[in-house]
């Protein structure tokens, strides 16, 4: 998909604006990137455990041993949250607390901290949104080859029945996979994230694998009674002066999860430019069917757009198998701290693509946020780059609504500055600063400035 620029984010750059009635305002994180607690309460050991003390894998050695320390402070952050005024806060939940080793009954201890948190929510009136997958594979499961094999989506749908089952009487709103680009691609085609494996052929198996467990897990979701189910998908809109170069990317991003998930097929493009690479032969009868049960929600991550150029003689870029040719970066835009350009009107091209192709299904926005170099100054951080981050996307989530995108709500990445993956804790993308020799939190003007967008419901 080729974008221009300036259009859409100059519709609605003035004025006061209102979101809809019922628009949902929240925060997000993530298990792995806040809990600490990493052996408790019989919790098993994750993929993360294993690879963050792979030496030169994660920035520092760091690790997710202790991170916020949110297994035992999360009273304090569900109070932050209220003062805040969000009604919404997704959240994942950490398998191998459930299933230590991935299969097998549930460690009720496991269990347990998800119930007193749901309640703790419940009680200071948030609305939880649980994400049943957020990378922390258990570690047993990947020593039987993780999601190269396709057993571990049945696991992953056991596992989702068993927390509905626990979770289920007052949890209306599940999605089932974080990313699956990330884990697939970041995971097992380039290395860079856990597991560390890095074969193109593996990113394309993960693939299909976590698709199965996605709608394995809607359907076993579905069984127990869940309210709303869905998948969050990575998503970045293509910039690009070379058609082809832009279907590339596009199909390795975006199309090779939505079409699946929203159209039961592989976009045939996809499934062509990959042949070099796989057979496609775990793709079985009747997959198909299953992915694309139907869904009440896609969850949408944007960070930023992907900006990409033909270059002979470039090298491929890992995470995108078989993109040789391509260049990738080069946007002309502000950079976050973790080098990202902030272009806002990446946002409205989604959505409304999104409402475009792949009509029907309402969306969040499940994260989107930045990481920026904080500084804590007199008890305050003043950091007017996330904010103004948070401002360009929101009024560009606007500008989506009034050209007809069915959006739901906006849950900013993140809550609390946490482990960054493979970056570490160098990486802040809290809107409340943690400071983590003492724990201590500190809502920036950021969390301040959305306290008030939350409670206008508007800018
Ligand atoms: C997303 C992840 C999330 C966080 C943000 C910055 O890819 O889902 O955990 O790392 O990026």
């Amino acid at each position: 998909m080729t974008v221009s620029a300036e259009k859409s984010y100059e519709i609605q750059d003035s004025g006061v604006l209102t979101f809809p009635e019922g628009f949902v305002w929240g925060a997000a994180t993530a298990a792995y990137q806040i809990e600490g607690a990493a052996r408790e309460d019989g919790r098993g050991p994750s993929i993360w455990d294993t690879f963050s003390r792979t030496p030169g894998k994660v920035h520092a050695g760091h690790t997710g041993d202790v991170a916020c320390d949110h297994y035992h402070r999360y009273p304090d952050d569900v109070r932050i949250m209220r003062d805040l005024g969000l009604a919404a806060y997704r959240f994942s939940v950490s398998w191998p607390r459930v299933q230590p080793d991935g299969s097998g009954p549930a460690n009720p201890r496991g269990l347990d901290f998800y119930d007193r948190l749901v309640d703790e929510l419940r009680e200071n009136g948030i609305t939880p949104i649980v994400t049943l997958y957020h990378w922390d594979l258990p570690q047993t499961l990947e020593d039987r080859g993780g999601w190269t094999n396709r057993e571990t989506a049945e696991r992953f749908a056991e596992y989702a029945a068993i927390t509905h089952a626990r979770l289920g009487d007052r949890v209306e709103t599940w999605t089932t996979l974080n990313e699956p680009w990330c884990s697939a691609f970041l995971g097992y085609a380039s290395g860079i994230h856990a597991p560390g494996r890095a074969e193109p052929a593996l990113g394309f198996t993960a693939a299909h694998h976590l698709l199965l467990g996605h709608g394995l897990a809607v359907q076993a979701l579905r069984a127990s009674g869940a309210g709303k189910v869905g998948i969050t998908l990575n998503l970045s809109p293509v910039i690009s002066d070379d058609a082809e170069a832009a279907a590339i990317v596009d199909g390795l991003q975006n199309r090779i999860f939505l079409d699946p998930v929203l159209r039961g097929e592989y976009p045939a493009d996809v499934v062509e430019h990959a042949r070099r690479f796989t057979d496609w032969s775990f793709v079985r009868d009747g997959d198909l069917e299953i992915i694309s049960r139907p869904t009440d929600l896609l969850g949408v991550n944007y960070y930023h757009p992907q900006t990409v150029a033909a270059r002979a003689g470039e090298p491929a870029n890992p995470v995108y198998p078989g993109s040789e040719g391509i260049a990738f970066g080069g946007a002309d835009a502000p950079r976050t701290a973790m080098g990202w350009p902030v272009q806002p009107f990446g946002l409205t091209d989604l959505l409304l693509r999104l409402a475009r192709d792949y009509p029907g299904t309402p969306l969040l926005i499940t994260e989107n946020g930045a990481a920026f170099d904080d500084v804590v100054e007199d008890g305050e951080v003043h950091d007017v780059g996330r904010l103004s981050y948070l401002d360009g996307h929101l009024r560009a989530a606007h500008a989506a609504i009034q050209g007809g995108a069915d959006l739901r709500g906006y849950l900013v990445w993140s809550l609390l500055d946490n482990f960054e993956w493979a970056e570490g804790y160098r990486k802040r993308f809290g809107i409340v600063h943690v400071d983590y020799g003492t724990q201590r939190r500190t809502p920036k003007d950021s969390a301040l400035w959305y306290s008030e967008v939350v409670r206008r419901n508007g800018l």
